[in-house]
């Protein structure tokens, strides 16, 4: 079973999410365990803080390095494949490729910053990668994490209902995933296409790549010349 350990200090906005729906489903039946650690738990200070201004000054605070590591070492091991994750806007751009191999795993660490950011020291001596959700700027590594966790703990075998979703859906193929209907067959006037009304699947099968490619030209046309990276 993969186990996602969580270091941040707001446990509430990692947990509350991931207990719902598909991911909160797959907790309770133990194909995935996702365990929130609070670093003010951590923290040696009368007042439990975390952190403290920069040296060489400029704006905001910066999270001290003890509390990161000793929550970081009170984490028991699990397995042998295990990575060490902090989300962080710097960081490698998160894709379907890494999820896919993130979800072999047995343990993923993942450390949240606030603030300005966490001592550099701590990041080099426990932080193996750092991983950002996309460009642009969170208030904190929370939502990114849980990012993180959806997208890799859904890839787990027995977490979504049908494995043959991986082969289909949007990024797998490389392309953005072609559109879809259902009943009823006239809604607001508009008619699902006759095609896929009929059984001959090639048709349909063609039908869909073209849809495919039309729209990942139009939203997506940087998926069509890095193959592969998705
Ligand atoms: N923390 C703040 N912004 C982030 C982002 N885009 N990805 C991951 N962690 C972050």
């Amino acid at each position: 079973m993969l186990r996602f350990d969580v270091m941040t200090l707001f446990p509430e906005m990692v947990k509350a999410p991931l207990s719902e729906s598909i991911i909160g489903r797959a907790q309770k039946a133990e194909k995935l365990k996702v365990v929130c650690h609070n670093i003010r738990d951590y923290s040696k200070d009368r007042h439990h803080r975390v952190d403290d201004t920069p040296y060489g000054g400029g704006k905001g605070m910066l999270m001290m390095p003890d509390p990161v590591y000793d929550c970081f070492c009170a984490i028991p091991k699990e397995g042998e494949r295990r990575r060490v994750i902090y989300l962080s806007p710097k960081g490698k751009v998160l894709t379907q490729k890494k999820a896919r191999s993130l979800a072999t795993f047995d343990q993923i660490i993942l450390l949240c910053g606030h603030y300005e950011g966490i001592d550099q020291r701590v990041l080099d001596e426990i932080v193996e990668e750092e991983l950002s959700i996309g460009d642009y700027v969170l208030t904190g590594g929370e939502l990114a994490a849980t990012v993180v966790i959806d997208a890799v703990g859904r890839l787990i075998d027995g977490v979504l209902p049908d494995p043959i979703c991986h082969e289909e859906e949007s990024l797998s193929s490389g392309l953005l995933e072609y559109p879809q209907y259902t009943r009823p067959v006239e809604w607001h006037g508009v008619r699902v296409p006759e095609v896929l009304q009929g059984g001959n699947h090639q048709k349909i099968r063609a039908w869909r790549d073209e849809k495919a490619v039309e729209l990942t030209v139009k939203n997506r046309p940087d998926l069509l010349s890095d193959k592969g990276e998705s």
